[in-house]
């Protein structure tokens, strides 16, 4: 049996303190085998840097993976390039600074794929992520146990269809990019474990991360407003799958 614990996208220092003090209790209490967790906001809401990537990964956090936020920061860029255990959506266009996938060993010796695809409803239109998220699939089934998904999308319909489409070909896929968790968990018939968001780690009392007096006057007056990060409530949003050893057909 292999523990992965997947934690919503992190924002800001808020969220970054979350997993700072609690992830290795966490971890300890649940018996995790890895840490996966989305990284796109953890740049007081906007990208991640290299020093912040570093930091997640000093707190536990084994693989990052990423969504439209992940370019906010350009400094990221070349990091993407040299660090393997950070990912941004494979669905980006050929020749896309840093890479869509990857494999690693749990603490318990499976080899686990990390694939990190984007909707593309109600955001950017790139490459088709059912199409790609297959071919990402076959490059990683030889190798790896276990694969786990994160599909980072806005519409819950695309997500319920990617949830779906992997059914039995995957150990997991799992929302993010909504940052408000959903409560449809479950198991598919094929057994793939499916979730439409796993919400967000990070300052609760706010409109998805952003403070929510700036947010609330932009619906009240329809001008521009300067969005920051909030500061209350923080609290972690995260789900375990327990999976086993067994390569998807
Ligand atoms: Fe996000
Ligand atoms: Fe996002």
């Amino acid at each position: 049996m292999t523990r992965l614990l997947f934690v919503g996208d992190i924002v800001g220092k808020p969220g970054r303190e979350l997993v700072r003090r609690g992830l290795k209790a966490i971890v300890a209490h649940h018996q995790i085998d890895l840490v996966i967790a989305n990284g796109e906001n953890a740049a007081a809401g906007f990208g991640i840097t290299p020093d912040l990537a570093d930091d997640l990964f000093a707190y536990g956090v084994q693989v990052i993976t990423g969504g439209n936020h992940t370019w906010d920061k350009k400094e990221i860029i070349p990091y993407l390039a040299d660090q393997a255990r950070i990912l941004r959506p494979a669905n980006f266009p050929a020749g896309t600074a840093g890479r869509g996938r990857v494999v690693v060993r749990a603490t318990n010796g499976v080899a686990v794929a990390v694939i990190n695809v984007m909707g593309r409803v109600f955001m950017t239109a790139i490459d088709d992520p059912f199409r790609v998220v297959l071919e990402q699939i076959e490059l990683v089934r030889q190798e790896a146990q276990v694969i786990f998904v994160d599909f980072h999308a806005e519409a819950t319909s695309e997500k319920v269809a990617m949830g779906w489409h992997l059914d039995g070909r995957v150990t997991a896929v799992v929302g993010t990019h909504t940052h408000v968790p959903t409560a449809d968990a479950r198991l598919l018939p094929q057994q793939t474990a499916y979730i439409t968001d796993v919400g967000m780690t990070g300052p609760h009392d706010s409109v998805i991360g952003v403070d929510r007096h700036a947010i609330l006057q932009r619906f009240l007056t329809g001008l521009p407003q300067r969005f920051e990060t909030a500061t209350e409530n923080p609290r972690l949003n995260a789900v375990i799958i327990a999976a086993d050893e067994v390569t998807p057909s």
